[in-house]
């Protein structure tokens, strides 16, 4: 067990942002400026933390047997994520169908990230070694960057992505 703590720390930080544009999205009203810009700095952030994320600490995990379970009950809780994101982007603003719909995503997410926090980072930290460490640390910066660069909000109805 290697000193994990500082990736852990990296990916926490990034939780608490996304807690706090949440609680700013909450504040927002109608087809705002306001409403519009949080959204999109939500959804590239988000979108790009959860595919850094899996491309760091995920794939390193999925090499774990003992972690395989919770490693894949995560990646589809970011699949989910990106749909109810691209299902949000494709909601009238001004209708109340988008605040139910944002409340709705602002509550499974605080769940999925608490759960990361409080569940499975501690059980993770047991099975990681050094290089994994480092090799973690070294993926999730220089992948954020590049994923955040490309990601884009895509409005999709939730029905259609089903397709
Ligand atoms: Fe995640
Ligand atoms: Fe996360």
């Amino acid at each position: 067990m290697a000193d994990s703590t500082d990736i852990f720390e990296r990916l926490k930080q990034d939780h608490d942002d996304h807690r706090a544009l949440l609680d700013k999205l909450a504040e927002t009203h109608g087809e705002s400026e306001e409403r519009k810009d949080l959204l999109e700095q939500f959804t590239r952030e988000v979108k790009s933390h959860a595919a850094a994320e899996e491309q760091a600490l995920y794939s390193t995990m999925l090499r774990k047997p003992p972690t395989t379970d919770e490693t894949r009950h995560s990646v589809a809780e970011h699949h989910e994520l990106n749909e109810a994101l691209n299902d949000l982007a494709a909601t009238d603003m001004s209708s109340s169908a988008w605040m139910q719909k944002f409340k709705q995503l602002d509550h499974d997410y605080r769940h999925h990230i608490n759960e990361e926090e409080e569940d499975h980072f501690p059980d993770f930290a047991e099975h990681l070694n050094k290089d994994d460490v480092e090799h973690m640390r070294e993926v999730f910066d220089r992948r954020k960057k590049e994923e955040k660069a490309d990601a884009e909000v895509t409005p999709k109805k939730k029905s259609e992505a089903k397709e």
